[in-house]
């Protein structure tokens, strides 16, 4: 099963005997743009030079003023639906048109997701800033494919120049696939600048590094100093990050997965709901207190946000595979001065495209790629905005099941229903397993226009929260230059 499909023209060529690593890593000509090199941001740790260029807020200001937005968005939505042969674009494999919306969408979700407001005073991250382009964002597991997401908007912003920052291109590149794949949008608004380096990005968590120097956060694969599990927890799964920790805001998992473990806590076998003929035995109810940990208290969401956001960013695009690096020397040393051991393109010496992860023209795509290694997409049109997310965790009886990496992810009971080619995560399953959450899923499912309501309010704070402007209306008063995709109609939508 290859989650990523491989188009025509790659199989054809490569039956003709033509298609080399060399020539795909030509075909990606950008990526370099999209993920600065870690031995780069390593050297300016080291109190070199930054490598990258950015503009001061004035006079970022005042190129925005050139920016044509609605040139920039069908930019976007003409590259969300064109697969590229070096990076296809999901779809087709599930039965949908080629598009990266899902790509995109996590783009801009992880970009921005690493905002982290606690008790209304310790505001850091945001996307603004773009350090996902910078070590150690790029490292973070929880950012395993993005360099391919950010190799692709390179070219759009090779074609806009200084007119959008990276930050406003990630943010609203996730906006545009979102209203561009029909969801709702109201509203978008620019001004977000750029960082130099990744540096404002240590203290929400750094993994993987041989050496650094230079900051007083900065320690090579430093783990969670403060642990626990729950006491219905199986002493041998991972055990969870405190929220409290000695000058970090970091993940709630591990460092590097700094949003939510998407399996969940795997019971102890003495478990008032532990049932030994399951595949596995991980607990929405659990996970439903990791998921309020991390968006409630960690990031500042509401309940309804919460619920709204995982529903609507789970209702595009879909999970993918994962290639065994068991035994390869990617296992062993997953980080080096190059790059995190998922960055993939073929050439670059980066990532398992040294013939660990498939050979020839399949290296590095679809089963062969690092990913999360959940296999499936939430809805039966992952490419179009739908209401499958909560109406099948409603309408379904939701299974442990396995996929074919051995994760353990949730699948439906009944394998004749419209839904059975669908997935559900824990985390997913998690929104009826609790109370408060189950309420809220059985309101969205009644009525579809007040989810798509509270989703938009709740992407448009996502997307526009940081360090920098942590109220959602901050950049508009600053910068000042907002859209209300007034120019977008049905015809601008995907076919
Ligand atoms: C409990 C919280 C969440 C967890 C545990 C979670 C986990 C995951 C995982 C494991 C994947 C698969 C990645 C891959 O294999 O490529 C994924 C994909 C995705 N997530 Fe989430 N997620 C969460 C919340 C969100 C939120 C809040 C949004 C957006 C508002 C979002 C948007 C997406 C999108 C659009 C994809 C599809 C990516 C693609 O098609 O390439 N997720 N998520
Ligand atoms: C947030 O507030 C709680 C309760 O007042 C306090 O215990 C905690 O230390 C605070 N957290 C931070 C990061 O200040
Ligand atoms: C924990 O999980 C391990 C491995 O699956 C299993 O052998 C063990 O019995 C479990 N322990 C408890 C207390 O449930
Ligand atoms: C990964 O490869 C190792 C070593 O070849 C093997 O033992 C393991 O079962 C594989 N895991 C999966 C999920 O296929
Ligand atoms: C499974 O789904 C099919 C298609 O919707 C339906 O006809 C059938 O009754 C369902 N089976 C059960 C056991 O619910």
């Amino acid at each position: 099963m290859a989650p990523l499909h491989v188009p025509m023209r790659l199989l054809a060529c490569a039956m003709l005997g033509f298609v080399t690593a060399e020539m795909r890593a030509d075909d990606f000509p950008h990526y370099d743009l999209g993920t600065i090199p870690a031995w780069q941001d390593l050297a300016s740790l080291r109190g070199a030079r930054p490598v990258s260029q950015v503009l001061s807020k004035a006079d970022y200001h005042h190129q925005l003023r050139a920016l044509d937005i609605q040139q920039l968005y069908s930019a976007i939505a003409t590259l969300m639906a064109t697969s590229k042969p070096y990076w296809p674009a999901d779809g087709p494999q599930d039965g949908d048109v080629a598009s990266y919306a899902g790509l995109f969408a996590r783009l801009a979700w992880h970009c921005s997701g690493s905002f982290r407001m606690i008790n209304d005073t310790h505001a850091a991250g945001g996307c603004e800033g773009a350090r996902q382009r910078h070590w150690p964002e790029n490292e973070w597991r929880d950012n395993t494919n993005l360099d391919k997401a950010r190799g692709l908007l390179a070219e759009v912003k090779l074609q806009f120049g200084d007119r959008v920052s990276w930050s406003d291109l990630m943010t609203f590149a996730g906006t545009v696939a979102i209203k561009a794949s029909g969801g709702p949008a109201k509203k978008f608004c620019f001004g977000r600048l750029d960082d130099v380096s990744g540096d404002r990005s240590i203290p929400l968590g750094v993994e993987g590094v041989a050496q650094c120097y230079g900051s007083k956060f900065c320690k090579s694969n430093f783990e969670c100093p403060n642990t626990f599990r729950w006491s219905e927890q199986n002493d041998t799964d991972h055990a969870r990050c405190k929220i409290e920790q000695p000058d970090r805001l970091q993940a709630s998992h591990s460092v590097g997965l700094i949003y939510v473990y998407p399996e969940g806590p795997e019971l102890k076998t003495s478990a008032k709901d532990y049932k030994a003929y399951w595949v596995h035995n991980r607990s929405p109810r659990l996970s439903a207190l990791e998921v309020r940990d991390t968006f409630r208290d960690r990031m500042g969401w509401t309940d309804r946000e919460t619920v709204a956001l995982i529903g609507g960013g789970h209702t595009l695009g879909r999970t993918h595979g994962n290639c065994n690096l068991t035994g390869t020397k990617w296992a062993q040393t997953p980080y080096n001065n190059v790059g995190p051991y998922f960055e993939a393109t073929a050439g670059s010496l980066r990532g398992p495209t040294d013939g660990t992860c498939g050979t020839g023209p399949e290296a590095g795509f679809g089963k062969n790629t690092v990913s999360s290694g959940f296999e499936g997409p939430w809805t039966r049109s992952p490419s179009r905005w739908n209401y499958d997310f909560f109406d099948a965790l409603l309408s379904e009886e939701w299974v442990p099941a396995k996929s074919p990496y051995g994760n353990d992810q949730w699948h439906t009971r009944n394998h004749t229903s419209e839904f059975a080619k669908t997935m559900r995560l824990t985390s997913d399953i998690s929104l009826v397993a609790d109370e408060t959450y189950h309420k809220i899923v059985r309101e969205y499912a009644a009525d579809h226009a007040q989810f798509d309501a509270d989703f938009a309010d709740a992407w448009f704070k996502l997307v526009h929260r940081s360090e920098d402007h942590p109220h959602k209306d901050d950049l508009e008063q600053d910068a000042g230059i907002c859209t209300s995709f007034e120019f977008v109609t049905q015809a601008n939508f995907l076919p």
